[in-house]
């Protein structure tokens, strides 16, 4: 149907009015949108010739949910979504909502206002609110569970995942699913309620059926979801708007209950938070300098360089998509080991019931492997995932340059080396970056784009692009020691070691910082991740001359990787591991208690959790100030997600970048200022950044 350039276009077939929502991109339901939706629908009423309604969306999807921009202001303006829900509920012509692509919060919920719903089959609906940190609010939580039970509604509305039409059709979200065309199917749905002369359904007027121990489902469900964010104020309420509509009140009692509690999440600072990394997410992929009609390259088949832990989990990630595969091992031995890690990998997915034998015959089916450099020659991307030494990489990229065709990309999975470097050696700069994956690959949903120098716009964009098909959230970095991520961790901890010699033991540190909502402490994170890994790091740094000459720096990391306690693996690190499980060992605090006596740090028995945190986080703030400084990330916002998506930092916190601001940038400086004063800052990193007192300036 032709968009009109109106928010709702309003056209009659066969006595059916059709209500197609045209507010492109998502058909946010902003202002605009709902007015007009309120005066379509008044039009349809009053049409004598109108016997039923169809809504629909335009473009892409049905609806997206309400327009997230509007939260800001702290208040819906008229009309909310509730009020056009009631301007459908007590019409006497049915009305159909007709879903294609999705329908997602106040989307769904408007949906579920129509008297019938009909999808397609590939279209998804669900309620992600709460990943906003809010929760449905024009009366998801009081109709849900009257559709469709309360445990699907706790599933849905806690989760905030998605269903399939298929399953929304089983499980009694939606009446029907189109076979042909929607609009032709929705209208004669419409048509067959006007005639069946039978009541209407209204999802707000069936009973709440619940069983005797509704109390007990919710509180399960709840406590289930907390377990993984404690501090999260959504879920609270949304529990309680459900066990508030199971409690038997009247279903408008429950609808402005729900409002009340929507409104309060809507200007807390969790929300603010998590809509800031959603718009963050998408500003992202949107690189300033990169023309817009730069032609992507094609990329329909990739080569991996290395089948270590890094390796296979990329593989993983392009199997998952579809995308065929080479992968390439110094020698048999190891690439068959290789091979069998991912095999195996799928095959317990596949006993635990999330993948189909089918699944797994394909994906192996996508994979080749091979010792020979050649058989990188069809491929149009390349990814290298060797051992972290600079010549082994400039060897591999040089061979690269000479065996991949025209055009292909050459890709450095290295976390901490100079991509220019390496990709000066592969003879064909402009084809090359980095590609920052974290593990498990397949898993952890940040990628981090390094430019090079000499990057080519379009490898740029091409590689921008196949990282959505491969649903990964990008973020560009410039060339530094580290990128933004591990150029930030170093500075994260650097006081770690400071702090246990003082006399804070891992535990304490740990719990600070996972009490501030950190997925994991940083002494477990260093366990997992390997000491030896980072002592050579250090040892490679401090040989270029990048850090403070002073044997105090990192002391302790380095001291536990010369002693062997390489972290989980090596079943000891900063803690003595029973099977997977950390336990306190008092070894470690004996070590760090006599290196501190070597280097002459007192011991202090009065560190405060708040003085942990303080020494970790304001540090990498600060880094982050000047990473922006360098132009190193383009926005605060990058930052964010490359903390938030790869490093498991709090979402509800927004990301450094944002949370430094929420505390306040004077307070920021003040702070780092009055621990430089305490720690005696010998390296300079309490020094406030420039950027950062600059920003402290121009705000005062
Ligand atoms: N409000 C405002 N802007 C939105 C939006 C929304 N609900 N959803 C998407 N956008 C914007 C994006 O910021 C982006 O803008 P940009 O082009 O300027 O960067 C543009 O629309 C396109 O978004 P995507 O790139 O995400 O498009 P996709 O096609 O990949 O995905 C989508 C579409 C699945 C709808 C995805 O955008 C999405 O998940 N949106 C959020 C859905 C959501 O959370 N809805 C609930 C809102 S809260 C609510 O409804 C409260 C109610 O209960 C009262
Ligand atoms: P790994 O040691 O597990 O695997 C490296 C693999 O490369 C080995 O299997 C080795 O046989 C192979 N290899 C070495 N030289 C080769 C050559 N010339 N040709 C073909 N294969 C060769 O190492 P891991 O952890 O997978 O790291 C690989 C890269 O990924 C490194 O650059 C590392 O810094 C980076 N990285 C590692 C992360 C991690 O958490 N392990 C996270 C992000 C990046």
């Amino acid at each position: 149907m032709a968009a009109t350039g109106k928010p709702v276009d309003y056209t009659v077939r066969n006595h059916v009015a059709v209500l197609t929502l045209n507010a492109p991109p998502v058909n946010g339901l902003s202002q605009s949108l709902r007015r007009a939706i309120k005066t379509a629908l008044c039009d349809a009423e009053g049409d004598g010739c109108v016997e039923a309604v169809v809504l629909m969306g335009g473009g892409r999807m049905f609806c997206g949910g309400a327009d997230i921009k509007e939260f800001a202001s702290g208040e819906i303006s008229e009309p909310d979504v509730n009020v056009i829900i009631r301007q459908m509920e007590i019409m006497d012509k049915p009305v159909v909502a007709a879903i294609h692509g999705v329908a997602l919060g106040g989307g769904l919920e408007l949906a579920l206002g129509c008297n019938l719903r009909i999808a397609t089959r590939d279209a998804r609906a669900g309620f992600p609110e709460v990943r906003l940190g809010v929760l449905p609010g024009a009366g998801g939580t009081q109709r849900t569970p009257r559709l469709v039970g309360v445990g699907l509604a706790l599933d849905l509305i806690l989760s905030g995942r998605s269903i399939g039409a298929k399953e929304a059709l089983e499980r009694g979200l939606i009446d029907a699913l189109s076979e042909r065309d929607l609009l032709t199917d929705a209208i004669a749905l419409a048509r067959r309620a006007c005639q069946s002369g039978d009541p209407l359904p209204v999802a707000g007027r069936l009973p709440f059926n619940g069983t005797s121990d509704l109390e007990q489902t919710i509180t399960a469900a709840l406590e289930q979801v907390l377990r993984r964010t404690p501090d999260a104020e959504a879920p609270k309420a949304i529990a309680r708007c459900i066990a508030f509509a199971a409690s038997g009140v009247d279903f408008e009692e429950g609808l402005v209950f729900e409002r009340e509690e929507f409104l309060k999440l809507m200007s807390n600072t969790q929300s603010r938070a998590l809509r800031h990394l959603f718009f963050a997410e998408r500003e992202a992929a949107k690189i300033p300098n990169l023309p817009p009609d730069v032609a992507l390259r094609p990329v329909e088949r990739v080569g991996i360089i290395g089948a270590g832990v890094m390796g296979r989990g990329i593989a993983m990630t392009f199997l998952n998509a579809g995308i065929p595969v080479t992968l390439l091992e110094i020698d048999a031995d190891a690439l068959q080991r290789g091979v069998e890690a991912i095999r195996s990998n799928y095959v317990t997915r596949q006993e635990k019931g999330r993948m189909s034998a089918e699944d797994l015959k394909e994906r192996m089916g996508l994979l080749r492997s091979s010792t020979n450099y050649d058989d990188m020659s069809d491929c149009d991307l390349v990814i290298e995932a060797v051992f972290e030494n600079m010549e082994i990489k400039q060897n591999v990229c040089a061979r690269l340059g000479e065996v991949c065709k025209p055009g292909a990309i050459i890709a450095t999975n290295t976390s901490t080396l100079n991509v220019d470097t390496i990709a000066n050696a592969s003879g064909r700069a402009s084809d090359v970056l980095g590609m920052h994956f974290f593990s498990p690959a397949h898993i952890m949903r940040l990628l981090e784009i390094v430019r090079g120098a000499e990057t080519a716009p379009a490898v740029l964009a091409t590689v921008i692009a196949l990282a959505r098909r491969i649903g990964k959230v990008t973020v560009v970095s410039g060339v530094c020691y580290g990128f933004i991520g591990n150029r930030m961790l170093e500075s994260y901890l650097r006081e770690l070691d400071f702090l246990l010699m003082e006399g804070a033991t891992p535990a304490r540190i740990d719990t600070a910082l996972e009490a501030f909502g950190m997925a994991m402490g940083p002494c477990r994170m260093m366990d997992m991740a390997g000491i030896d890994v980072n002592a050579r790091v250090l040892d490679e740094r401090a040989a270029e001359g990048a850090l403070p000459d002073d044997p105090g720096y990192r002391a302790l990391v380095r001291k536990l990787a010369a002693m062997g306690r390489h972290g989980q693996k090596a079943g000891q690190g900063y803690y003595r591991y029973e099977g997977r499980t950390p336990c306190a060992d008092p070894q470690v605090d004996r070590i760090a208690a006599e290196l501190a006596a070597t280097l002459g740090i007192p011991r202090r028995d009065d560190i405060t959790d708040a003085e942990i945190r303080d020494r970790l986080l304001l540090p990498l703030i600060n880094e982050g100030f000047r990473i922006l400084e360098e132009g190193i990330a383009l926005r605060p916002g990058d930052i964010d997600i490359v903390w938030t998506a790869g490093y498991g930092w709090p979402a509800l916190t927004g990301g450094p970048m944002h949370h430094a601001e929420a505390l306040g940038l004077g307070r920021v400086c003040h702070r780092l200022e009055e621990l430089g004063r305490q720690t005696g800052d010998r390296f300079g990193y309490f020094a406030p950044a420039p950027f950062l007192l600059r920003r402290v300036a121009d705000t005062a």
